[in-house]
């Protein structure tokens, strides 16, 4: 299923390069990541632990502290202004009013000492020209609109008062508090239980239909991707392995990354002992290996894999791989 080009484009990251000063020396944590996100539109973001996801994604608002991090190229484009050239005053108004956060921890997002009802509505406060009564006004409507159940009696309640999903969805409502144009979830629903992670999914797509926002979903879960995003990027390494619409990704990955993180998903009726999981582990920043960084994890990586590392190439409208051999991936 091709988008439509008519939709404008949110946001545009271009060759990204993040590195990170170590006790070695400069590591690269982000290698020349390329993303873009349309309007209403939802791009996953999956890959496992380490590999710039989250350095990416904070990227966007500057909120990689700086040092150790330093930003040594490319640009990120939010709705045609380039975040990496905003002064700390353009950084502070840009952050929360055109691009919000939604992370992992809502219990410790949350200021344990203020009631919910006033922590959303100092954050509309913050971003928008409301006051007094409707402010009260909003942060019911919010707390509505995230499905929280007697918002009256809960927003006077504190934080702890709140189940960890009703505290995920306390931050989802600030996040939406200015009315951002772009939402970045990073992992929202790993902290919580099972059932409550399929509430706070389905939560985050009625929010996407209903409010029409793009959407930057961070998971390494891609059965969560399947449920919410219309395309999918993955990382390796720091690096953009794959990109594709989500139906054609799941249901034919081309790059060997993608396979094995398939792989690694449990079947429903299939026991554990038929789930694979990718040998080998990611390459530390400081340590890559000079060719395909997951050319030593690959089952079907050949002598020149090791030497050079492949483009990522365009193999039709939408589709890219960073694997001449993508024809043999099954
Ligand atoms: N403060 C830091 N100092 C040094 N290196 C860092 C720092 N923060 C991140 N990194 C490095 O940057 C790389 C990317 O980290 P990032 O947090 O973006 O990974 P991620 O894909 O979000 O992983 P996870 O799934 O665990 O959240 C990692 O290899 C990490 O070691
Ligand atoms: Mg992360």
């Amino acid at each position: 299923m091709g988008r439509e080009s008519s939709k404008q484009t949110i946001l545009e990251i271009r060759d990204l390069e993040v590195q990170f000063a170590t006790e070695d020396g400069a590591v690269r944590a982000v290698d020349g990541v390329s993303l873009s996100i349309g309007e209403a539109e939802t791009l996953a973001l999956v890959g496992e632990s380490g590999c710039g996801k989250s350095v990416t994604a904070l990227s966007i608002a500057r909120l990689v502290p700086e040092p150790p991090s330093r930003v040594t190229g490319g640009s990120i484009m939010l709705e045609g202004v380039n975040t990496l050239a905003m002064n700390s005053r353009e950084l502070r108004s840009l952050r929360g009013a055109k691009v919000a956060y939604v992370f992992q921890e809502p219990g410790s997002a949350l200021n344990p000492v203020f009631r919910v009802g006033d922590q959303i509505g100092e954050a509309i406060r913050l971003h928008r020209d409301l006051r007094g009564g409707a402010v009260a006004a909003e942060v019911l409507r919010l707390l509505k609109l995230v499905g929280i159940p007697a918002p009256e009696a809960r927003m006077r309640e504190y934080p702890h008062q709140l189940s960890g999903g009703m505290q995920q969805r306390v931050m989802i409502a600030m996040a939406l508090a200015s009315r951002p144009r772009l939402l970045v979830a990073d992992e929202p629903t790993t902290a919580l239980d099972v059932t409550i992670q399929a509430q706070i999914l389905s939560l985050l797509l009625d929010l996407k239909e209903r409010l029409g926002m793009a959407m930057l979903l961070i998971t390494h879960n891609l059965g969560v991707v399947a449920q919410v995003a219309d395309r999918v990027a993955v990382m390796y390494a720091g690096r953009i392995v794959e990109e594709a619409p989500v139906e054609a990704l799941l249901r034919l990955p081309r790059h060997p990354y993608t396979r094995g993180l398939l792989d690694s998903i449990p079947k429903l009726g299939l026991g554990a002992e038929r789930l694979s999981t990718i040998g080998g582990s990611v390459p530390h920043p400081g340590e890559m290996p000079p060719g395909c960084k997951f050319a030593p994890r690959c089952s079907i990586a050949r002598a020149e894999c090791h030497l050079a590392e492949p483009a990522l190439e365009e193999i039709e409208p939408g589709r890219k791989v960073r694997c001449p051999f993508w024809k043999s991936v099954s």
